[in-house]
């Protein structure tokens, strides 16, 4: 395993944004990481797990061990007539894997498809879309302990996932490297097509029964047409999460923003579009030098090239503070924040 020293990150992060790692090491199993534990440990450097970089913003010098998984592998680990448990490398790339399993015929993942991003990183936010979310399939997470190199083996409901969130962000956060997702996934089509978006894709097409590859090419042509490239208009996804209310509350709101869409989330909550929030205080399309706000899609921030994280956030505090003001609901950013 190299390290290397001062490494630029801005070909590491699909917002494009310059920031250096003081170290970076790019690992190919377990005896690498705990290698690169053991050199941060000895230089009182934080370790950063970093993926694809689809879902951070960076900026300036990190002063860390950036960690970059280099592994791969999809492993049966047990299979019937209704299931089949997949051992899949954290630094396995999304994407392949959902159109690997779809070839295979395990199914589950199909709304899933067209995510950026390592499998190592989907349960850190319990990835999500179109009606679908990670935790239904996650039997086990492997990693490993940053501070003692010891593995650590959790089962889909120590992740505590909920709606972007898991226990990696909370008690376990910055305390590991996931090594390894374990998912379940179903043997018979398990298709999942009422998330209004897909729902009518899916009708306009005139596919009254979908399939599982129905569903898969339905969500890879709507993602296409409505998220901007990051190789090409580089961005990170939504930037914020879609806030939730109570109901009472989120009703209040669509009684006095009428058109206001309202979905619902759990018991007592509801969920707002942020896209409509903020396309509602006037952003969409919004461009401040570098830095604008995607004008197909809200939510979406763009580096147009040339801007750093300083600007990114600027930009995002500037929308929320005008979301709060107008609608007096708070957004919360969906990307880790490194450096600044
Ligand atoms: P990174 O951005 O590299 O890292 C994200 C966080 O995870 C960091 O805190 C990092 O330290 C940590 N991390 C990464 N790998 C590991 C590891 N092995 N162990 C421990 N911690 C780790 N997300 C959705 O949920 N649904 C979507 O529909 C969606 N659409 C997107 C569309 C676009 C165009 C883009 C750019 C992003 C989108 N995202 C979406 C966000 C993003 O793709 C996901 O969050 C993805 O899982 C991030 O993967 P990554 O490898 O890029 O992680
Ligand atoms: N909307 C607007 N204006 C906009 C954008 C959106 O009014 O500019 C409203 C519309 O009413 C639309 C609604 O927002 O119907 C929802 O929009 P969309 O279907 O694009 O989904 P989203 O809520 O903006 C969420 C996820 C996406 C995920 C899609 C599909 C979050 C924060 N984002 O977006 O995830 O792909 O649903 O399920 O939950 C990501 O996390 O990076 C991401 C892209």
């Amino acid at each position: 395993m190299r390290i290397l020293c001062a490494e630029s990150l801005r070909d590491r992060n699909t917002l494009a944004l310059p920031a250096t790692a003081e170290a970076l090491a790019v690992v190919h199993g377990e005896e690498d990481l705990r290698e690169a534990f053991a050199w941060a440990a000895a230089r009182q450097l934080p370790v950063l797990p970093l993926g694809s970089g689809s879902n951070v913003v960076l900026s300036g010098n990190l002063k860390a061990l950036v960690v970059c998984l280099a592994t791969t592998g999809r492993e049966i680990l047990r299979q019937g007539d209704e299931s089949i448990v997949l051992g899949v490398a954290a630094g396995e790339a999304w994407h392949p894997l959902v159109e690997w399993c779809l070839e295979q015929g395990y199914f589950g993942l199909e709304n899933l498809a067209l995510i950026p991003g390592t499998v190592g990183a989907a349960p850190i936010q319990n990835i999500g879309a179109y009606g679908v979310e990670l935790q239904s399939f996650v039997e086990r997470v492997h990693a490993l302990r940053i501070d003692t190199g010891e593995p650590l083996v959790l089962s889909g409901q120590d992740c505590e996932f909920a709606y972007r969130d898991s226990v990696f962000k909370h008690r376990l956060r910055d305390a590991l490297i996931i090594t390894r997702v374990d998912l379940r996934l179903s043997r018979q089509p398990d298709v999942r097509a009422d998330y209004p978006t897909l729902a009518r894709a899916l009708d306009q097409s005139g596919i009254g029964a979908p399939t599982p590859r129905d569903v898969f090419d339905a969500v890879v042509d709507i993602r296409s047409s409505r998220l901007p490239d990051p190789a090409r208009e580089p961005n990170a996804g939504s930037f914020f999460k879609n806030p939730r209310l109570p109901i009472a509350a989120a009703q209040e709101l669509a009684g006095r923003f009428p058109g206001l869409p309202l979905y619902p989330h759990g018991s007592g909550e509801a969920k707002l579009p942020a896209g409509w929030l903020i396309e509602h205080c006037g952003w969409k399309g919004y461009r401040d030098g570098a830095v604008g706000v995607h004008p197909q899609h809200a939510l979406v921030i763009v580096n147009y090239g040339g801007g750093d994280g300083k600007a990114v956030l600027a930009l995002a505090e500037r929308i929320a503070d005008s979301v709060s003001e107008r609608f007096a609901v708070a957004l919360e950013i969906e990307p880790r924040v490194y450096g600044g």
